[in-house]
């Protein structure tokens, strides 16, 4: 069936993108189409770098054209992304040799977000992989102390004639944070761009070497700073960390909303929750949910997004973070047990997202066919 100019542009009336408002005709992404006998070429023009809204966008036409026209039609879409805004342009570059990027948030402040990140980050090391951690938090920087390197300063270093950043390692994790440049006492109140800038500055300027992942720690919080932080970086996905609680849970939910918005775009891989519920040492098998029980885990349903597990509210943990030694290095523990399983889930969502949405804003991850866990 030969293929007709202005029902094709017509029909395309009935598909909308993602980010883009009205459909693609209203909002002038469609720039062209062109037929030839069973062959339509489309031209689109998005504002968008997301590589899932394109391909979704190139799925809908092609689908749209084979049920509505032909099913053997040949149909050829060409996209162009024009970011609406430069922070965009950055957005679509991947960082050579960091594989993943993955933000660590919560909505609200205290819930163990610094906690899991360390936890994550020395199970993920203990696992094969390569891993560095980035301290955002310009309220409350807590890497330095979490992984006993308080008093630790970057120094620089030479690499292909240009000097960058050299992270500090502990515990086979590398490390930069906003700590290592303010003194401890200092509150920082950094405005949004000065802090995306120093934060640039850490990832782009500093030599990370080949990572499979970088965690980073964010702010607590959905605010200005989040928007800059997020929108300059080519991020693979987020998990967010919250209690049970209420308040928790509230503001969790503004922080998934906030990485599933339109503007940043970030998929988010998913929820954990920590302080699920204590146990007292001597009697394991005493849970008291103190807080309320699997209040994260139902907010993950609501949402739609995966529930990557949940972390106990335990002693040690507290006392392993204080003494600069994250408690799931701690061999047969209960809470190495807990984070070996809690990170498995997040690599497979990252396998997951990976394989779901594939190239620009992040590499694929080839290491890890199956999610065995294991570093070949
Ligand atoms: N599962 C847990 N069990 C016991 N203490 C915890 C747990 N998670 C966090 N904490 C403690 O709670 C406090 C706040 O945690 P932190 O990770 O600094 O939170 P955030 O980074 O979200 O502000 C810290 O003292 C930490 O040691
Ligand atoms: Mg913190």
């Amino acid at each position: 069936m030969k293929l007709d100019r202005k029902e094709i542009l017509k029909a395309l009336e009935t598909i909308s993108v993602a980010g883009e408002g009205k459909n693609i005709v209203e909002s002038g992404a469609v720039k062209n189409v062109v037929t030839f006998g069973e062959e339509a070429v489309i031209d689109l023009v998005l504002t968008t770098p997301a590589m899932h809204i394109k391909k979704r966008a190139e799925d809908d036409i092609r689908k749209l054209i084979h049920e509505k026209f032909s099913p053997d039609a040949k149909v050829k879409v060409n996209i162009k992304v024009e970011a609406p805004e430069k922070a965009n342009e950055i957005k679509g570059k991947a960082i050579p040799g960091i594989k993943n990027i993955i933000a660590v948030a919560s909505g609200k402040g205290g819930v163990g977000k610094s906690t899991v990140t360390a936890n994550l980050a020395v199970t993920l090391a203990k696992m094969g992989f390569s891993v560095g951690v980035l301290d955002a938090d310009i309220y409350g920087p807590s890497m330095p102390i979490m992984f006993d390197v308080e008093t630790a300063k970057p120094i620089s270093v030479m690499v292909d004639g240009k000097s960058k950043m050299k992270p500090i390692e502990s515990y086979e994790v590398k490390i930069l944070s906003i700590g290592f440049f303010t003194a401890p006492s200092q509150a920082v109140i950094w405005r949004g761009p000065m802090a995306s800038k120093a934060l640039n500055q850490m990832i782009f300027d500093a030599d990370w070497g080949d990572l499979d992942f970088l965690l980073i720690d964010l702010p607590p919080g959905t605010g200005d700073i989040h928007l800059s932080i997020m929108q300059s970086l080519p991020i693979t996905g987020a998990v967010v960390v919250s209690t049970p609680q209420a308040v928790a849970l509230a503001d969790a939910k503004k922080g998934v909303s906030m990485f599933m918005s339109d503007s940043i775009n970030v998929p988010v891989l998913g929820i954990i929750e920590n302080m699920a519920y204590f146990t007292p040492e001597e009697l394991p098998d005493n849970k008291y949910y103190i807080f309320g029980k699997e209040g994260a885990k139902n907010l993950a349903e609501d949402l739609n997004v995966p529930f990557l597990g949940e972390v106990p509210l335990v002693q040690s943990i507290r006392e392993a973070g204080d003494y600069g030694r994250p408690g799931a290095l701690q061999s047969g523990s209960v809470v190495e047990k807990v984070f070996e399983e809690i990170t498995r889930n997040v690599v497979q969502e990252t396998v997951n997202r990976n394989e779901a949405l594939p190239a620009t804003e992040a590499i694929k991850i080839t290491t890890m066919a199956g999610c065995s866990a294991v570093k070949k």
